[in-house]
């Protein structure tokens, strides 16, 4: 009796879900037609030539991932976009309003939809490489078997460890349903130059018949008081701080020798060094620090998504202070995509500007060969303000043009794939 009344009491809780979702549905089902809750449009001439993408997400992670896709997505023409999402976190449905009208389902509507809507054409997995591969495979399969033309974007986050998920990626391209996406152009390189040699090698040779394309995950955010801007009294933040965004964890980001950087200009002079701020923004247990570093370095943790992105913006520039040799060669960096959406501009070497290709030197503060990050913060400090938000306009312009790149490419990609239908 005991171990029975959690797993009746669970039975209720589920119960109480599945009402209250059905509820819902069907409430906003007969209130709301005319918002198009429905997945894909109702209207028969508009079904006729449109292409219905579907936006998968149950991991709880890569949250701006979704959101990027959600945006670009939307800005195709006769693409119809749903999205499901189990596990929207920090506030980020506040961000997602503004580019989808309709109610975000949780991933395990996908299915019920898709039987009584139709299938999509194409699905969007933002996680690919998760356990969200092993929960929606057995449908992909099935609607790749009604449907030769439907496709399967399967991002990939970890493109050099896809053991747990080799048999279902085989699975799937196998049916020719298969299309790798790289979240920057070294990982689209690493995909198509590494990872797919290697399954067509180890696990089946179909895996040299599969295709990748680039998305670089980023929008168009609009920070409220902008640095430079008439509507922004204080912002020495603006021009004294920058940020370090990410988890805390040692092997993404090497903080260490940042601080150690850091402690030796302070103890050269720390007169000159007065106004000068590091903001950590991110998730995990913060650092403790000693003076003189804890007067110039502030952590704060598990931010809501507006005041993370307003705080990264309120910022000279974005340090990526990469960890690791991992996000030159086979990930991409969650750091470039934030300085991207929040026009923050980023501290970029060679090395960076080499791997991450949409990138543009115009739009980057270069940090030279000769000179630590440190020393490049020291350098970009003392620059005069124009220059910061001359530079800060180059950032926008930029991000402007990558989300154009992704459009197009993409828009290339869904009409081709129309076509062949
Ligand atoms: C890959 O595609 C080519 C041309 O479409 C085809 O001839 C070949 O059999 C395919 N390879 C595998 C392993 O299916
Ligand atoms: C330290 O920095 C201050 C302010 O920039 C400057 O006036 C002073 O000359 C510097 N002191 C030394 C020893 O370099
Ligand atoms: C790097 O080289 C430039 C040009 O030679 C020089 O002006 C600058 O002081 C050097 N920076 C550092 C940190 O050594
Ligand atoms: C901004 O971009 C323009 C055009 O590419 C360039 O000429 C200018 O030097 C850039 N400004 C800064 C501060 O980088």
């Amino acid at each position: 009796m005991v171990t029975a009344r959690p797993i009746r009491s669970r039975f209720v809780l589920l119960l109480i879900v599945v009402f209250t979702n059905l509820g819902l549905i069907g409430f906003f089902y007969h209130s709301q037609r005319s918002r198009n809750l429905a997945p894909w449009r109702l209207d028969a001439a508009a079904q006729v030539d449109r292409t219905k993408v579907a936006i998968l997400n149950g991991n709880g992670a890569h949250d701006e991932v979704v959101v990027s896709f959600l945006y670009g997505l939307r800005q195709i023409q006769n693409l119809d976009v749903a999205l499901y999402w189990d596990d929207p976190r920090y506030g980020i449905e506040s961000i997602v309003s503004n580019y989808y009208e309709k109610l975000i389902k949780p991933m395990m509507v996908f299915v019920q939809d898709s039987a009584y809507y139709g299938d999509p054409d194409m699905v969007v997995m933002t996680s690919c490489d998760t356990y969200d591969l092993h929960r929606a495979s057995p449908h992909l399969l099935e609607m790749a078997n009604r449907n030769p033309n439907f496709r399967v974007m399967c991002v990939m986050h970890n493109p050099h460890a896809t053991e747990h998920v080799d048999a279902l990626l085989s699975a799937l391209a196998e049916k020719s349903a298969l299309h790798m996406v790289g979240l920057s152009s070294h990982v689209v390189d690493y995909v198509t130059g590494d990872m797919l040699p290697r399954l067509a090698r180890d696990v089946n040779p179909i895996f040299a018949n599969v295709s990748t394309t680039l998305f670089v995950p980023t929008f168009p955010y609009n920070v409220p008081h902008k640095c430079g801007s008439s509507e922004t009294t204080d912002d020495k933040e603006c021009r004294t701080s920058f940020v370090v965004q990410g988890l805390f964890e040692s092997f993404r980001r090497d903080y260490s020798s940042l601080f150690e950087h850091l402690q030796s200009k302070l103890q050269h002079n720390e007169t000159d060094w007065k106004d000068f701020q590091l903001q950590l923004l991110g998730q995990g247990s913060p650092f403790e620090l000693q003076e003189p570093l804890s007067k110039h370095v502030t952590t704060r943790n598990n931010l809501p998504y507006l005041e993370y992105y307003y705080a990264i913006h309120h910022n000279v520039a974005l340090l990526p202070a990469f960890g690791s040799d991992a996000y030159y060669e086979y990930k991409a960096s969650s750091s470039v995509g934030a300085a991207l959406l929040t026009g923050t501009p980023l501290v970029a070497n060679k090395r960076l500007l080499d791997t991450y290709r949409h990138l543009s030197v115009d739009g980057v503060y270069h940090q030279e060969a000769n000179e630590s990050v440190i020393d490049t913060v020291d350098r970009i400090r003392k620059l005069h303000p124009a220059v910061m938000n001359e530079k800060r306009a180059n950032a926008s312009r930029m991000n402007e043009r990558i989300i154009l790149d992704n459009i197009r490419i993409w828009s290339e990609f869904v009409i081709l794939h129309a076509s062949e239908a």
